[in-house]
């Protein structure tokens, strides 16, 4: 009997020490589901991969031996199993990571600095998963990069009233600014007045705050937003701001 636990104590310490011991189950039920619709690789997938892997699994890093910026990469088994497979997005272990279902492996890694390296929505798995169901299909040779559009009602509008409502919504805004409307937001408050310039980032005071350079604000850690937000902020207005 005793001979017996000692065996069983050297088995599951051991086990517990290799890396590529066999991946345990996961639980499928956890994941969010795929968006019921046809999923356009190169519009939805490729601009999300870029934004949030490809920083270390692109052409510069490649993080655990993996790149995802190319075919022949993204395909490429790992440790964890096949990280694709085409038509069952359940089994592809891309999945199981992004939703943080392999210990230890969650995709894009957690991190302390704020707007860096933030986990999928469930949206974006939604989405993600769709393509994988309905074929993953990648197309061959270099992608055409898309420019998403950067609109208020989508983007700007809840980002700013996260960050920033807490005191310029309401009747009595500080400054006289408020953040609900892209034309409030463009109007501006009493002391600066036009805070956008729709298509010039760098002739509007909202990005010079944003960015934390606007040394005569009161509050300045409430006025500076993490990079990614900043970088969002900037794309709108050079969009022109709609
Ligand atoms: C900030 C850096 C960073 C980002 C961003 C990131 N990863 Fe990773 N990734 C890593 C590191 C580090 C490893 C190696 C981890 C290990 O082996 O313990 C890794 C490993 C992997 C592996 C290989 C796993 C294996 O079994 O060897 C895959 C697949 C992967 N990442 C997918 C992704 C995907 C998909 C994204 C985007 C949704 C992503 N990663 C974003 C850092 C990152
Ligand atoms: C905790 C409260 C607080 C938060 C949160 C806050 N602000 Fe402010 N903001 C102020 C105060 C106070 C002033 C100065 C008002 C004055 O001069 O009377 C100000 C002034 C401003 C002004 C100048 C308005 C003018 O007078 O022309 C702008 C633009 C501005 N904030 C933008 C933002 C943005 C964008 C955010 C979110 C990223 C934000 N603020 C978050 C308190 C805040």
């Amino acid at each position: 009997m005793k001979h017996a636990r000692i065996l069983t104590l050297i088995f599951l310490s051991s086990s517990a020490l290799t890396a590529a011991e066999p991946a345990k189950p996961v639980d499928v039920s956890k994941i969010p589901l795929p968006v019921p619709r046809k999923v356009d690789f190169t519009q939805e997938v490729y601009p999300m991969l870029k934004e949030s892997c490809f920083s270390c699994h692109g052409a510069q890093k490649q993080k655990g031996k993996y790149r995802c910026d190319t075919k022949d990469g993204a395909f490429k088994d790992t440790d964890h199993g096949p990280t694709i497979v085409p038509g069952h997005s359940e089994k592809s272990s891309l999945v199981h990571m992004v939703c943080g279902l392999i210990d230890e492996m969650l995709m894009p890694p957690p991190s302390d600095k704020p707007g860096q390296s933030e986990k999928l929505t469930d949206a974006q798995v939604g989405v993600l998963r769709a393509w994988i169901d309905q074929g993953a299909v990648w197309p061959d040779g270099p992608i055409a990069e898309v420019v998403k559009p950067v609109t208020f009602a989508a983007d700007i509008g809840p980002l700013l009233a996260a960050a920033c409502a807490a005191c310029h919504s309401g009747a009595d805004p500080k400054g006289g600014f408020g953040v609900g409307s892209a034309e409030s937001v463009t109007k501006g408050g009493k002391t600066y007045g036009k805070a956008v310039t729709p298509g010039d980032p760098a002739k509007s005071p909202l990005v010079t705050i944003v960015a934390g350079l606007d040394e005569d604000l009161p509050l300045p850690e409430k006025h500076k937003l993490p990079p990614k937000q900043l970088d969002l902020l900037k794309r709108w207005v050079g969009q022109g701001a709609r």
